[in-house]
Order: C-alpha cells, then sequence, then structure tokens
C-alpha cells in the first residue's frame, strides 16, 4: 500500500491503474480510523479493483467554536491499520495541495435546502465545507465510485444531491453503521467521552431503536414520538441538537403513509456531539 501526499504523486499512480482499466473507488476520510470506516473500505474493494481512502482534516467544515484544532491526527497508526486492509493508496494531501488559492480565494460548492435543517442548521457553513472538499477529492481521484457511511446520514445525502446536480461521473455508495457492541454508533469523536459519559452514550441507539419499532408497529404521531424521544434524551443526560422523523430520501417531513423513514437524532454529551440514525422501511 502506498502514502501519498502531492497531486502528482497521486496522478502517477492513477494513470498506472487506468492504464489497466480498473475501476477505482475513493473512501474520503479525516483519518482517526476505527473499524466503521475500515468497513468501508472493504466495501469500496467490492465496487472497484483499486481503493484509495483520502485522509484530511479540512478545515473548512469546522466552525469557529469548533474542534479542528483538538481533531485527532493519527496518519501512522491509520496507515499502520490501513495496511492490513483492502486499500490501495492512502492520499493525505496538505491544505495547499487541497486548497491551492488558500482558504480565502478558494470556491466554494454550496447544495441548498437540504442543508439547512438538522447538522447544517446547528453547524453553519458546515455542509459548504464538506460538499467543496468532496468536489475537490472527486476532481483529484476521479474515482468511479465513493463510499460514504450512513452514520452521517445527511451528508451522504448532500453528496449524492451534489453529484447528481453537477453530473459528477462517480456511483455514491452508502455504508452501513458499524457500532460497539453495545450499540453505541463508532465515531472518531467517541473519545472525547468520559467513562460515565461513555455508559451513557448508547441510551440514543436504544432511543432510536424503539421510535423504529413504533413506527414498524404502526404509530404516526410523529411529532408526539420525537418529544417524548427528547424528554428520554435529556433525562438520561444528552443536550439534545434534534430529534427528527423524516422521509429517507429527501429529509422532508414525512406524512402518515409515508413508507420509508429515518429517525435521525443528534446531542451532545460532555464534549462529545454523537450523531446517530436509523432508517425504517415499513
Ligand atoms: O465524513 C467525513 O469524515 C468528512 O465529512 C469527509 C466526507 C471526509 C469530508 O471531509
Amino acid at each position: 500500500m502506498m502514502v501519498v501526499h502531492t497531486k502528482q504523486e497521486l496522478d502517477e499512480q492513477l494513470a498506472e491503474w487506468r492504464q489497466h482499466d480498473d475501476h477505482i473507488a475513493l473512501v474520503p476520510t479525516m483519518g482517526n480510523l476505527h473499524a466503521g470506516h475500515l468497513s468501508l473500505v472493504e466495501l469500496a474493494r467490492e465496487h472497484a479493483e483499486r481503493v484509495v481512502v483520502s485522509i484530511f482534516v479540512n478545515p473548512t467544515q469546522f466552525g469557529e467554536d469548533e474542534d479542528f484544532e483538538e481533531y485527532p491526527r493519527t496518519l501512522e497508526r491509520d496507515t499502520r491499520r490501513l495496511k492490513t486492509s483492502a486499500a490501495d493508496l492512502v492520499f493525505a494531501p496538505s491544505v495547499e495541495t487541497m486548497y491551492p488559492f488558500g482558504l480565502k480565494d478558494a470556491t466554494t460548492v454550496s447544495v441548498p435546502r437540504i442543508t439547512e435543517n438538522f447538522c447544517g442548521a446547528s453547524r453553519p457553513g458546515h455542509f459548504d465545507g464538506v460538499t467543496s472538499v468532496v468536489a475537490r477529492l472527486f476532481a483529484l481521484v476521479r474515482p468511479d465510485s465513493a463510499v460514504f457511511g450512513q452514520k452521517d446520514y445527511q451528508q451522504q445525502l448532500v453528496i449524492r444531491h451534489m453529484s447528481q446536480d453537477l453530473n459528477l461521473p462517480v456511483t455514491i455508495i452508502t455504508g452501513e453503521t458499524v457500532r460497539e457492541k453495545d450499540g453505541l454508533a463508532m465515531s472518531s469523536r467517541n473519545q472525547y467521552l468520559t467513562d460515565d459519559e461513555r455508559a451513557n452514550a448508547p441510551v440514543l441507539f436504544q432511543v432510536l431503536s424503539s421510535v423504529a419499532d413504533d413506527l414498524q408497529n404502526g404509530r404516526r404521531n410523529y411529532e408526539e414520538i420525537e418529544a417524548e424521544s427528547m424528554t428520554k434524551l435529556v433525562d438520561a443526560g444528552f443536550d439534545v441538537d434534534y430529534f427528527s422523523i423524516r422521509r429517507a430520501q429527501n429529509l422532508e417531513i414525512p406524512d402518515r403513509d409515508c413508507d420509508e423513514l429515518v429517525v435521525l437524532a443528534a446531542a451532545h454529551l460532555g464534549n462529545a456531539r454523537l450523531i446517530d440514525n436509523t432508517v425504517v422501511t415499513i
């Protein structure tokens, strides 16, 4: 497995693969890899002969008061883990490689509407940063497919929207959320949890799962379910950002007949902001 940092090194390797007509899949990450990322790499391999994993802590998707400085940078450990995975190449660019005109003069790619609520509302500018860096990664790697985790449900919808709207020649694949044994969704930010908070954190998925059961059993009073769920989370010590039942396809408000729903939640537990979701097909 190769580790490259520059556009030139990346281009050389991609050109060699393309000569052999190899399909290339990209798994964009910010590093600090866990089993969830590794499952995306394995999924990528099912769709392509070559797998590129990008590792880049993207400054433009962090708000001013967020954890950009503290975000764990663990490139050596990440590459060690990836050596025994299906990854063929790690692309770990500098900020200058990703944003050659500098951050102030960088072109922004912005998806409207679907970015307005949920994580877009609690983290203003976040999705502009995500779509801008993913568009740049797509332009640099020109992958045939790209894999994103379902844990960031809104993010993968936003990226699908961007790719379809701009006719980008890339197939977007969504990989299932990988969970700890007690149900907590794996996330690089789980390490911000204290021991007590970590013991409490699985309540988020428990509440999501109980709502999924309610919906499967025919409950449709969405607003009441949301309010009850928020109370459960607040009682368990969470500071809730949002808890919402929406149409899985586009995050619009569902009517009673909608048969593909997503239950989305984000909540703070101490210094960690946890997000999770469950898709309910009725
Ligand atoms: O999900 C992430 O880790 C990031 O938002 C992504 C897609 C790698 C863009 O920086």
